[in-house]
């Protein structure tokens, strides 16, 4: 557990109107979901994702990639939102202006409650027509993989963004605006390397937020952020929140000052 929150985080928190996060992979380890950099677990082990997430690896082997993202999305089903999760639904609550950007397709933070999340990268949980990104929420039964579009005939793939591919254009603006106008800014559990993600605390740092790191290794933005909370998320977070706002009801602290 981080040994303190320092205190002029605590008052830029208490007193901030607009807070935005930004979450990667590392804030739903502790649901035992594999991270994109750890070393791939279990069957797919022997695959590295991004010879899996791309247009020309579906385009090569459409089975192997929807196989791929049913045993991913098999997995986040089964997972459960961590306490890190649940505290940042709860900070949605206890501050003014609070947006909730996301690198992962997990859905865990709608799950945890969060009512406005950003998703950059799409959703493993909802399925769109390879051919006009239709989304598309069920289909005949077939035996044949993957399943096919029941309006055109095409392929049907995941709704997540694939290397090469755009974000989504309204997902992104949302939240460079979000970052750029917010007056403290989290990145939480991501490696900082993709973009255009990992130019967001840039973004919020350049307009002049208090930018801060919740992550157990240091990343490429550790050097520029005013403070780097060092530890897991799942406890790092809710000690934030019952810290800053020490009457909320934080699922998950308790545990931890019991
Ligand atoms: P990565 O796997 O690149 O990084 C995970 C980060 O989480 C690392 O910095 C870990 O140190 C950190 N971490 C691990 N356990 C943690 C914990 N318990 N609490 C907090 N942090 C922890 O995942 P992302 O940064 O999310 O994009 O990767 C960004 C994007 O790269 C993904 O969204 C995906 C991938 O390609 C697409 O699929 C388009």
């Amino acid at each position: 557990m981080q040994e303190s929150i320092p205190d002029a985080l605590i008052d830029a928190l208490r007193t901030a109107r607009k807070v935005a996060v930004l979450t990667g992979a590392g804030v739903s380890a502790e649901s035992g979901v594999p991270t994109f950099r750890e070393a791939q677990t279990g069957l797919w082990a022997q695959y590295d994702p991004q010879e899996l997430a791309t247009p020309s690896a579906f385009r090569r082997n459409p089975r192997l990639v929807w196989e791929w993202y049913a045993w991913r999305r098999d997995l986040v089903t089964q997972a459960q939102p961590n306490p890190g999760h649940l505290a940042l639904a709860l900070m949605e609550q206890l501050v003014p202006e609070f947006t909730l950007i996301t690198q992962n397709v997990d859905g865990l933070h709608a799950r945890a409650g969060s009512q406005h999340v950003v998703e950059l990268h799409g959703n493993i949980l909802r399925t769109k027509c390879s051919a006009d990104s239709r989304l598309v929420t069920d289909w005949p039964p077939t035996d044949e993989v993957p399943p096919r579009c029941p309006h055109c005939g095409s392929y049907l793939r995941p709704d997540v963004v694939w290397f090469g591919e755009n974000l989504p254009y309204e997902a992104l603006a949302t939240a460079v605006a979000d970052a750029r106008a917010c007056d403290v800014f989290l990145a939480v559990g991501t490696s900082a390397i993709v973009q255009p993600a990992a130019s967001l605390p840039l973004e919020a740092l350049q307009a002049g937020a208090i930018t801060v790191e919740i992550n157990p290794q240091t990343t490429p933005l550790s050097r520029h952020v005013a403070f780097v909370l060092t530890g897991p998320a799942g406890e790092i977070l809710p000690q934030l929140v019952q810290t800053v706002w020490p009457e909320a009801p934080v699922s998950g602290a308790a545990e931890i000052f019991t």
